[in-house]
């Protein structure tokens, strides 16, 4: 047996986003929701029936209920029962976002009982000796912002300092670490590249607008929790996908050096004076052999990505270039039966654990996610949680995974067999 110790006062635990388990919500998303789960439960079949574990979702993903978010899980209200679940699981960190939308439900009008929420959540984790990772702006607006123009209108990055702003003074001082954006890319892809998500506007210019409106939004808040707490830690969490070039030849290396510049690097360098550290939020692995995503997809996850936890290891040592502190933000898996998420687990901590020893300065793991959540335009049907969630029922249960997690969490270490490989 190997015991891969990880360093002193390593943070674990696991993120969620206001927005996929708060429930109650009435933003952006709520009203595209209402405007579209009917057709996304018409469509689900097209864009799904390449998925080898369609069969098991199809009565979910086919009934547009699936694509209300409605009460989700309830964590507004049942947030407390569920940080003791992340305490019992040996958890010593915990990543929420709070929803602008509660905060400032009008422009310019702050809501002070929203306000007193996230103070209770707050100190709630602290209680229990969660230390809080709180993003500012997990994918969902306020209504009157994305009435305006969401984050393409000129007075975005105005607007998120002056919330910025207003959160920092009223609940700063329980915060250390903040991550102000969450995927400024995989929002701004969603919104204009692929024009799926709200408000699908599709255009390559809006992509690129949306890209730069949010690293000027970022630098603001950034200053700005900065002037009032020096002493805290601010960052993005940045979805990062490990290109890999698959043999040595010209045409993949350049390729590899393409994908990354664009997709991996483009926003961190635009920000790289502004941020303490880099939270990584990692899922993918694409393999580029003379063209993309050649990935040999041995194992898919229910979402029908392809199962390869080692990359995290691998995306990570492509971020020691900045010589910035990193935390795993999110890295996880939809795995409904929880049959690979014990070995997902594992091997990704493997990689990291591999990374660290190679000199990546590594100081947290935050899987993705705590509880089953809503998946955004795919609905309740991906789960992606260490807990389980009976929606109908709101009854929470420990998924087997979560206790393979827990013994490494409360041991700060990963026991491997022999025979299995760091990487
Ligand atoms: C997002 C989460 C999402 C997860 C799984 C990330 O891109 O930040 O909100 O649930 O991926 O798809």
């Amino acid at each position: 047996m190997k015991i891969l110790k990880f360093p002193e006062k390593f943070y674990w635990g696991a993120a969620t986003a206001a927005h996929q388990v708060e429930g109650g919500q009435h933003n952006d998303w709520s009203e595209w929701e209402k405007a579209n789960a009917e057709r996304l439960a018409r469509e689900s079949e097209k864009d799904f029936r390449w998925n080898p574990h369609w069969k098991e979702f199809e009565g979910e993903a086919t009934n547009p209920k699936n694509y209300i978010s409605g009460l989700a899980c309830d964590h507004y209200n049942r947030f407390r029962e569920d940080f003791d679940l992340a305490k019992d699981l040996g958890h010593n960190a915990h990543r929420f976002s709070i929803e602008w939308s509660r905060i400032e439900p009008e422009e310019g009008r702050f809501d002070e009982k929203a306000i007193e929420h996230y103070r209770v959540v707050l100190l709630s984790l602290r209680e229990r000796g969660l230390e809080p990772f709180v993003t500012l702006l997990h994918f969902t607006l306020p209504l009157w912002l994305s009435k305006k123009g969401g984050v393409l209108h000129k007075d975005f990055p105005d607007c998120f300092e002056r919330y910025t702003e207003k959160v920092a003074q009223a609940l700063g001082e329980h915060i250390h670490y903040w991550i102000t954006i969450n995927e400024p890319d995989v929002f701004a892809g969603g919104a204009y590249m692929k024009g799926i998500w709200p408000p699908q506007k599709k255009n390559i210019f809006s992509f690129f607008k949306a890209l730069r409106r949010q690293a000027d939004a970022h630098k603001k808040a950034y200053a700005v929790i900065k002037k009032i707490f020096p002493e805290s830690r601010v960052g993005v969490a940045k979805h990062n996908i490990w290109f890999e070039a698959t043999d040595n030849t010209l045409v993949n290396r350049l390729l590899k050096r393409l994908a990354d510049s664009l997709w991996n690097d483009w926003f961190l360098k635009k920000i790289v004076a502004h941020q303490d550290f880099i939270g990584l939020n990692h899922y993918h692995h694409h393999r580029i052999t003379g063209g993309y995503n050649k990935n040999k997809n041995e194992i898919q996850t229910d979402f029908g990505w392809e199962f390869y936890p080692q990359s995290l290891g691998q995306t990570v040592m492509e971020l020691t270039k900045y010589g910035k502190p990193i935390y795993i933000t999110e890295n996880g898996l939809a795995d409904a039966d929880d049959d690979l998420r014990p070995r997902f687990i594992r091997e990704a901590l493997a990689s990291l654990h591999t990374a660290i020893q190679s000199g990546a300065d590594v100081r947290g793991y935050l899987h993705w996610s705590l509880l089953d959540n809503f998946e955004w335009d795919k609905g309740f049907w991906p789960r992606f949680g260490l807990i389980e969630i009976d929606y109908a029922t709101q009854k929470r249960t420990v998924r087997p995974s979560a206790l393979a997690y827990a013994k490494i969490c409360k041991e700060n270490a990963l026991e491997l067999p022999d025979s299995a490989s760091e990487n």
